[in-house]
């Protein structure tokens, strides 16, 4: 029996004819019609010189395993970014590449990855990240972006100012601090023409989308793709809802947990009435996106903001919290909700008395510290470590 390898020249050579025959492939409407790449040797070798990706064996992108957690009513409430974009191998990798690509900013110093580095699980140490001079700073912490798929009110930035994901990654690029194509440095057509000229963009773009153009739509669409494909799904937490069934709801104690981090749990989950401190009422579990109906948790008094939080999966590797990345530890944010909720009109009525003065949780020193053990269930060692998301460039 020949295999699927042997199988493989002669059923891309007929495939090629029939892709020639309809233009190739491309964007219609919301639609992506598969297309199906030809045989380019140069433009290969051309991509394989610069980049440790094999334009004949791309990594695996398109089949998501998701846990059992994520159910169809899950995904439909999250996923919001999944219709009309689907993930393919050929898109996330060159959005991959695009994320590393240094020349994405105006002088070639910075690229997405300066800011959201991996093993921080694609959030930054410092407050207020470094910009294109090295010297100005952004204006608000970098956001880890493990799990930034699944968003419940499908807007993105602290302050949700993006509508989507798509409408939001290109959005850096044209910041004047952050990469620097701003309208006065020739906006995102500049960015556009620098892409252009690196020779291995070509065959990359013709593999994600059947030609070489390189467009707004497609630079959307692909760096949307790969940030799409970053999901925490292998913390300890979800090692052990796998272990005890799969889903909600969770088991107390859970497989494999401390007693800390077993009362840590049910302390975040349950609501007030039940004794618990009602996080998860936000902070909502499989994927810890925020409830899209969450205002602001109260950091500065008389704030009119609401902010949005990103998922809190993978958090506690490291990066400082809050949009402004006031809090540098899980202990100091734990100490926040417990004692320093300040009263505000953004202030959501979940974290305030009836009569609108912020909660007070009194939490012992034990609970405190069973909190922040459950956050550190929550960490994720796979996704800061997955060679499908690592710098492609050779240097
Ligand atoms: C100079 C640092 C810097 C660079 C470069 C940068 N970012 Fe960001 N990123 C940030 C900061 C800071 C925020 C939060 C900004 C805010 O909310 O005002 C952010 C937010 C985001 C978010 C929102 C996440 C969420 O859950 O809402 C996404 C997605 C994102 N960045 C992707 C990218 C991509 C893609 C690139 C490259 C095209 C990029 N970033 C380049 C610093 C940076
Ligand atoms: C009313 C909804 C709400 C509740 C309840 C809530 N949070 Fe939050 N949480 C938020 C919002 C909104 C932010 C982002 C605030 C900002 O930066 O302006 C946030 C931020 C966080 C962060 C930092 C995220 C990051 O990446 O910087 C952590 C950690 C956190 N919350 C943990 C908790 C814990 C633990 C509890 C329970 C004691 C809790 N939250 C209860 C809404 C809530």
């Amino acid at each position: 029996m020949l295999t699927l390898r042997r199988l493989r020249p002669a059923v891309l050579g007929s495939l090629l004819v029939l892709a020639a025959a309809c233009g190739g492939g491309d964007v219609t409407g919301t639609a992506v019609i598969p297309t199906v790449p030809g045989i380019d040797t140069a433009g290969n070798r051309l991509v394989l010189a610069a980049l440790d990706i094999d334009p004949t064996a791309l990594p695996s992108y398109a089949m998501q395993v998701l846990p059992a957690s994520y159910t169809p009513q899950v995904l439909q409430r999250e996923d919001r970014g999944a219709a009309g974009n689907p993930i393919t191998d050929a898109g996330a990798t060159l959005g991959r590449v695009l994320f590393f690509d240094r020349r994405l900013s105006r002088n070639d110093s910075v690229s997405c990855a300066s800011c959201h580095v991996q093993s921080l699980a694609f959030g930054d140490t410092a407050r207020f990240s470094l910009g294109l001079d090295g010297v100005s700073r952004a204006t608000a912490h970098s956001m880890r972006l493990a799990n930034a798929r699944f968003n419940q009110s499908g807007e993105y930035f602290w302050d949700r100012r993006a509508p989507s994901l798509q409408a939001q990654v290109i959005e850096p690029i044209q910041n004047a601090v952050e990469m620097g194509f701003d309208a006065s440095h020739g906006g995102l057509t500049a960015a556009i023409a620098k892409v252009n000229a690196v020779p291995f963009y070509a065959r990359l773009f013709t593999l994600a989308f059947g030609n070489a153009a390189v467009t707004q739509d497609r630079l959307q669409r692909a760096l949307a793709q790969y940030v799409r494909s970053i999901v925490s799904v292998q913390s300890r937490w979800d090692v052990a809802v796998a272990a005890s069934g799969g889903g909600a709801p969770f088991q107390q104690p859970m497989p494999g947990f401390t007693a800390e981090e077993s009362r840590g749990q049910q302390l975040f989950l349950a609501p007030p009435q039940a004794n618990g401190l009602g996080c998860a009422g936000c902070h909502v579990p499989p994927s810890f996106s925020l409830d899209a109906n969450s205002r602001s948790n109260g950091l500065d008094a008389g704030e009119t903001r609401i902010f949005r939080s990103p998922s809190l999966k993978a958090v506690g590797m490291g990066n400082r919290y809050m949009h402004d990345g006031r809090h540098a530890t899980l202990e100091a944010v734990v100490e926040f909700y417990d004692a320093a909720v300040q009263p505000g009109p953004a202030l959501d009525p979940r974290l305030a008395n009836p009569n609108g003065t912020p909660r007070r949780l009194n939490l012992s020193a034990a609970d405190k510290a069973a909190v922040v053990a459950f956050l550190k269930t929550l960490r994720d060692s796979a996704v800061v470590t997955d060679p499908r998301f690592r710098n492609p460039f050779r240097r």
